[in-house]
């Protein structure tokens, strides 16, 4: 019945948070491996979540990939406009453009009437125009309110899916499996203990801003994220997880 559902997804909710230590955990129903629809439900919950946290003046940072992007999406329109900015917490991950962190803040910005700031940074940037662009005035003023957001949503993907994604070369990607990478968010790798193995060399936010944020909420569903979740959770400070049955089970299936 629904009930018994809403019932298990209550306890696996509270099985994860103790497990993970992460304060608030909310599950959704299925598992967004095998249908879409279920993602739908993960980014309408992340969504609503996010809409009843926020507070007037909140600058939201916003990451890529397909879930970031589903959230946006389904984030219900309202007739009155909330004025909250949403700025990219990273340039340029070699994401295609759908799914990159500068579409998602202003699809986002644009569903709950606020305004969003874009951060242009081509992928595979050499270290030295990095540092060149870093430089940049414009940049600068960027990033500046990139680092000083105070609420972070973001994806957390298996490393080695992302790798591929993201096209990193085969030595890259040899390097992450020697180091046991299991996890990617922010643009870092963490390995099964949530320590940092590799991070893409772009702009934007360092792991290290988390500590400053008033919310991190991270949004992640499918069984075959459930070792990327649990080395994300060890990785750094999580207050919020909104994630699928399928993920739940499997995570609290191997602790
Ligand atoms: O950083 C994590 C990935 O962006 C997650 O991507 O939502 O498409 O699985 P995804």
């Amino acid at each position: 019945s629904v009930l018994a559902s809403l019932e298990g997804r209550t306890e696996l909710a509270r099985a994860l948070q103790k497990v993970l230590e992460i304060s608030r955990v909310v599950v959704v129903v299925g598992d967004s491996d095998e249908e879409q629809w279920v993602k739908d439900t993960l980014g309408f919950q992340a969504a609503t979540e996010l809409r009843t946290l926020l507070q007037d003046g909140d600058v939201v940072a916003v990451t890529g990939g397909s879930t970031m992007a589903t959230m946006a999406k389904m984030m219900p329109r309202h007739s009155a406009a909330f004025p909250v900015r949403v700025v990219p917490a990273r340039g340029g991950l070699g994401e295609s453009t759908s799914i990159q962190a500068n579409t998602i803040a202003e699809q986002l910005a644009t569903a709950m009437g606020g305004s969003y700031s874009v951060l242009h940074v081509p992928d595979r940037l050499s270290e030295e125009t990095l540092k060149r662009l870093n430089d940049e005035p414009m940049v600068q003023e960027r990033l500046e309110e990139i680092r000083q957001s105070t609420v972070v949503v973001h994806g957390i993907g298996g490393a080695l899916q992302m790798a591929e994604r993201r096209a990193l070369s085969a030595k890259e990607y040899e390097t992450l499996v020697k180091q046991g990478a299991v996890a990617e968010a922010f643009g870092y790798y963490f390995n099964q203990q949530g320590e940092t193995v590799h991070s893409m060399t772009t702009v934007g936010l360092k792991l290290g801003d988390l500590d400053r944020m008033r919310l991190v909420m991270g949004v992640a569903g499918g069984a075959s994220k459930a070792p990327a979740i649990a080395s994300a959770a060890k990785a750094y400070r999580m207050d919020l997880l909104v994630t699928d049955e399928g993920a739940a089970r499997s995570i609290l299936e191997n602790v």
